[in-house]
Order: structure tokens, then C-alpha cells, then sequence
């Protein structure tokens, strides 16, 4: 695939500070919204009461407002950075054991995977993710050590870490998980041990970063699959353009269409209450407010993406 001459986009013509600012504002009358992620206990606690936002552009530059550098549990967002060292490993035959379609069901539902015989519809929804955790305990010396580091690389922090308190609590109420890989396991779609792909999945999950740490995470996404952070390539800008469009299609779940009506970017969100975002060839966001909306999406997150997207004119459409 050819890549692109240039962004044609200038983002001088933005006054980022201000579009922060005015969203920040409108976001604060609202604080106290939505439900926390209640079925998983140390998710419970968290107030209501914070919003933080990051925008990190290709060339690197930072905007941020509100509690952009308090760390959270990244829970389902780490699914791009897996999906990402899959793929790297295994390439297209990825595709055999998992699909790359919405699902329209919720991120733990399980219904599909009966009648489509242990292939989940897609790598973000918490089936595909197993799969994709799976592939990643297979093609790795030390898998949970190549996630670590490909965080602490992709967002320039090397204090990245797992959240022990949240990877116990995700045990502990991890009921649905258990039995979805137990299931997937029944179809062969699992090569590891079920409780070691759950450890790892829980494991990448329970990770905690700022909104800033994880804008820069996903800037290669953002940036032809270069990681500027780390001044290294991270996939083909054709694998980039792929990944973003499974965050498109899958990203958010049973609201991707609404996120596609709504906001127009590439997004991926997790119960911890933050959704990443990418504009490609221009930026990559990160939104944080742990309240959530029915389909388990950050209420005010989404809102801030919406007016986000509505004042820039930043929308893939
Ligand atoms: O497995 C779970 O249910 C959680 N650890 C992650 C789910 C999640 O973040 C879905 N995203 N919105």
C-alpha cells in the first residue's frame, strides 16, 4: 500500500488550548454521570468527580486539560497493544481464529461464540481479546515482559505497571471470563492453559496509565505505524490503517456506531473509564472519566470526543 505524500492537514489552524479548555468546562458541569464499572470491585471506588484529556500530535506535541496525568486501570484499551503484538508475531494468520466484524453485543457477551463455533466476532470484544492473549502466550519467550516493555516504549514511561489490587479484584469477580475461555477452549481455539491466557489477560487489563502515557501509546496509529515516542517503527502504515478500522467497526462495542455517527475516529475505550482516539495522520487522544454509559463506554469521555471531533472538523468522514 502507498502511503500517503503528506498530511494535508494544518494544525496550526487549531487553537487546541482553547478547544480543550471550553470542552473541560462543558465536561465539569456534568461530573457525577454515568455508573462506575461495578462488577469488578477496586473499579467500584473511583470517583465520579474527574476528568482528565491528552492530545498528542504527530510530531509530538502535548495538550492536555483536567487529570490527564492521574493513572487508571486501562482495562479493554490494552486490547489494541495486544491486537498490535499479535499481529506482529503471526500476521494475517491471526484471521483463522478470530473474525473482524461488530458483533452488536456487548464486550462480554457470549452468544455468538456458540453458534460460530469458538471464533469471536472480533478482537476487541473480551472473547477475541482471550484468542488474541492466547496468540500472544504462544509467540512470546515471556509474554507478560513484551507487553510491559511494548507499553513502556509505545508511551515513554518506564514506571508502566500493573495494578495488583485491580488484577486481583478482576479474579475475583472474573466468573464470565472464566467461562468464555473454558468455552473457547471446548472449540480448540485456545493453544495455552486457560488459567495462564487469564492470568495474562487480567494482567493487561489491570495496567495503569495517565491519559498522557496513553495518547502516546497509540501515536503510532496515528502516525503510519511509526512510534515516534521511541523513534521506531512499529507496524507497516498499512497494518496501521487496519487496526484503526477494527477500533472503528469494534472498538467501542455494541455503541461503535453511534461512536462512528457521533465522534467519526477510530476509538477504543475500556471500564476503567478511558477511550484512546485517533486522528490519523494528525494526532492521537486519550479521554479519561470513570463514569459509564449502558454500554460499558465512558459517558463523558464519549461526550468530550463528540464536541472534540464537532469543533475541529477532525472526523475521518
Ligand atoms: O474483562 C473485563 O470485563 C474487563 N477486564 C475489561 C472490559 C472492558 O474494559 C470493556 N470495555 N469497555
Amino acid at each position: 500500500m502507498h502511503e500517503p505524500i503528506q498530511s494535508q492537514f494544518d494544525l496550526g489552524s487549531l487553537d487546541l488550548p482553547d478547544i480543550l479548555g471550553t470542552i473541560h468546562e462543558e465536561v465539569r458541569a456534568r461530573l457525577g454521570e454515568g455508573e462506575v464499572a461495578g462488577y469488578i470491585d477496586s473499579l467500584a471506588m473511583v470517583p465520579l468527580d474527574r476528568f482528565g484529556m491528552a492530545v498528542v500530535t504527530v510530531d509530538g506535541e502535548v495538550f492536555e486539560v483536567g487529570e490527564s496525568r492521574q493513572r487508571f486501570s486501562i482495562q479493554s484499551i490494552s486490547k489494541v497493544h495486544t491486537l498490535t503484538l499479535a499481529l506482529d508475531a503471526v500476521g494475517d494468520d491471526l484471521w483463522q481464529r478470530v473474525d473482524r466484524e461488530p458483533s452488536g453485543d456487548p464486550f462480554n457477551s457470549l452468544i455468538q461464540l456458540e453458534y460460530e463455533k469458538g471464533i469471536p466476532r472480533n478482537p476487541f470484544m473480551n472473547a477475541g481479546a482471550l484468542v488474541v492473549a492466547d496468540v500472544v502466550l504462544s509467540n512470546y519467550d515471556d509474554a507478560a515482559q513484551a507487553l510491559l516493555e511494548f507499553m513502556r516504549r509505545r508511551s515513554g514511561n518506564p514506571a508502566v505497571g500493573s495494578d495488583i489490587v485491580v488484577a486481583r479484584s478482576e479474579r475475583e469477580s472474573g466468573y464470565r471470563n472464566v467461562a468464555m475461555a473454558n468455552f473457547i477452549k471446548s472449540y480448540g481455539n485456545l493453544e495455552n492453559d486457560v488459567e495462564a491466557v487469564l492470568d495474562f489477560y487480567w494482567l493487561q487489563c489491570s495496567l495503569s496509565m495517565d491519559c498522557v502515557d496513553l495518547a502516546r501509546s497509540v501515536q503510532y496509529l496515528a502516525k503510519r505505524g511509526h512510534c515516534g515516542v521511541a523513534g521506531e517503527r512499529v507496524v507497516s502504515y498499512e497494518l496501521s490503517t487496519r487496526i484503526n478500522a477494527l477500533m472503528m467497526t469494534a472498538g467501542t462495542y455494541d455503541a461503535a456506531g453511534d461512536f462512528a455517527f457521533y465522534v467519526g475516529l477510530p476509538a477504543k475505550s475500556g471500564v476503567g473509564g478511558g477511550i484512546v482516539a485517533v486522528v490519523p495522520h494528525v494526532m492521537s487522544l486519550c479521554t479519561w472519566y470513570p463514569g459509564l454509559d449502558d454500554k460499558g463506554n465512558s459517558l463523558l469521555g464519549r461526550y468530550a470526543l463528540h464536541r472534540f471531533a464537532q469543533m475541529t472538523g477532525l472526523s475521518v468522514f
